[in-house]
């Protein structure tokens, strides 16, 4: 998809469509009022929504100003209205849809209605469209989340369907306000179509199937990348990983016949300073069954998604190389199946990490651990000051947070502040999770240093206490993914698979550090 930035008025555009945003700037948000769930309304009175164009365009607003005054309309979020023909504009159709209450109206929303006016347009067969930006958000901030939320929008998963049609948005035209730079307006366009593309990148490596993204294969394509972006990528496999002595790691690898992968991307850019070094580690399980503590049937297709932590390291390391901040950055990825067979850990096996920790295995379907204890140590060792890492960790964060928000875990408040400031930027939610000292009792082993797998209560607290053995004093990260780097379902704004999230999150977190 181009991006193009207009600053003509927009009813003299010439487009397949044409996009505004309805605004309802009554007193309360419709979402709020019509929550109430048991059918009463309540005593609040419903409140009639008074429905705006987000726009100065007179013309645009009296094409309009009927169907708003309608009464016909509820004004909740991503109503959609289509209108051909609109008389006095040069669009050919244009295309109304609604962002909720005008005053909780954010960045958030505005990448959201932008990419439900892709999905809207483009299963039309439209190829090419321009979107009005809503003067009440802050013009560099408004073209970004247009062109992040319309690139996400623009992915569909079907790639393997006979019947695919790619019905990709080829054109974005992005109407900016009148008096804004329009030299930083170019800038932010260009940023943000790097981030949605490499954040379709990683959504591109997640949706494979596992015999189609091994781990051999993961790296083949991490490696592409590299090069075509000018990174520098190297490739070990099982030898490096055992003269590494990363115990944890070829723990889980060991049972594959699949060769694992550990995959290290570094970006040292002219004139950036010694320090920090920041360290982004992934989880790459490009199949998890659980091991020896096998996973039930039901669902387990699902589990291709496991190296989602790794590939958004990968698209973030795409991202940061065509943006060049001046800061150094090291992508690691531990890439494994996670395989029963004769050759398999099994529950009770005491493993050495590189860190030379030794780790009790409980369950073997704590995988992803024990690979990133490796991966963060790892990190360490070649001189990462900062760290974070992703990844499908545990199913228990998905209890605790749903589908809506990562779980981010830290310890050291001062990077979590840096991290909580980007995902705002970047228009992602996460939330935070504690790792206080009592939940240490629960990774303790009777055999060795530590267990795999503290048990149910806590469950996604537990996996990050193992981490957090290994991260020890560097300032470190961690994002459960598990519950939202795959939608459920199609949303208005998204499709149904892989969302590709904390992605520009890690892009806004290492910036932060350039300037
Ligand atoms: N990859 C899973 C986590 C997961 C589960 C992601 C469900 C998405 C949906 C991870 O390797 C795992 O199996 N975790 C276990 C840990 C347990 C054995 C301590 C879990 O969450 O059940
Ligand atoms: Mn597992
Ligand atoms: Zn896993």
């Amino acid at each position: 998809m181009k991006t193009t930035l207009a600053f003509s008025t927009p009813a003299e555009l010439e487009t397949e469509a044409l996009v505004a945003v309805v605004l309802d700037h009554a007193g309360k948000d419709p979402i709020e009022k019509n929550v109430s769930g048991n059918g009463k309304s309540g005593s609040a009175k419903k409140e009639k929504p008074e429905l705006k164009l987000a726009t100065s365009d007179t013309a645009v607003q009296s094409v309009a100003a009927d169907l708003l005054a309608s009464g016909e309309l509820t004004g909740r979020s991503f109503e959609s209205n289509l209108l051909h023909k609109p008389a006095g504009l040069k669009a050919k159709r244009l295309l109304l849809i609604s962002g909720g209450g005008a005053k909780k109206f954010t960045g958030y929303d505005l990448r959201r209605i932008a990419g439900a006016a892709v999905r809207t347009l483009k299963a039309r067969e439209i190829r090419s469209f321009a979107f009005i930006a809503p003067p009440s958000i802050p013009a560099e901030e408004a073209v970004r989340a247009i062109v992040e939320g319309a690139l996400v929008g623009n992915f569909d998963p079907d790639y393997y369907r006979s019947d695919r049609k790619d019905q990709k948005i080829d054109a974005l035209t992005i109407v900016a306000g009148g008096n804004a730079d329009h030299a930083a307006l170019e800038k932010a366009a260009q940023e943000a179509q790097v981030i949605g593309e490499s954040q379709n990148f990683t959504r591109d490596l997640v949706n494979e199937p596992s015999n189609r993204m091994t781990p051999t294969l993961l790296a083949e394509r991490a490696k592409k990348m590299s090069q075509e972006v000018g990174l520098k990528c190297e490739v070990y496999g099982a030898d490096k990983i055992k003269e590494l002595k990363m115990g944890a790691f070829w723990g889980v690898a060991q049972g594959s016949d699949e060769p694992p992968a550990l995959i290290v991307m570094t970006y040292e850019p002219a004139g950036a300073p010694a320090k920090p070094v920041l360290g982004l580690v992934g989880k790459g399980i490009t199949f998890d069954t659980g091991g020896i503590s096998i996973k039930p049937a039901d669902g387990m297709e699902k589990m291709k998604y496991d190296m989602a932590g790794g590939a958004t390291m990968i698209g973030a390391m795409r991202a940061i190389a065509l943006l060049k901040p001046k800061v150094k950055v090291i992508g690691i990825v531990c890439a494994t199946e996670n395989m029963p067979s004769g050759k398999a850990q099994k529950p009770g096996d005491v493993q050495i990490a590189m860190s030379g920790k030794s780790i009790e295995i409980i369950n073997t379907d704590a995988e992803g651990r024990l690979v990133l204890a490796d991966g963060l140590y790892y990190a360490r060792q070649l001189g990462c000051t900062h760290l974070v890492d992703a990844a499908t960790l545990t199913g228990a964060v998905v209890v605790a947070l749903g589908y809506a928000n990562v779980g981010v875990f830290a310890n050291d408040d001062a990077i979590y502040e840096r991290l909580h400031k980007a995902n705002e930027e970047a228009g992602e939610k996460m939330w935070r999770l504690p790792l206080d000292d009592e939940y240490k009792e629960n990774i303790k082993s009777t055999i060795a240093d530590i267990v795999n797998s503290g048990g149910r209560w806590g469950g996604a607290i537990n996996a990050a206490m193992f981490l957090k053995e290994f991260a020890e004093d560097t300032p470190w990260i961690h994002l459960d993914i598990a519950g939202t780097a795959w939608m459920e379902d199609q949303k208005p704004w998204i499709a149904k698979g892989p969302s590709g999230v904390a992605l520009r999150s890690l892009v806004e977190f290492v910036k932060g550090f350039a300037n």
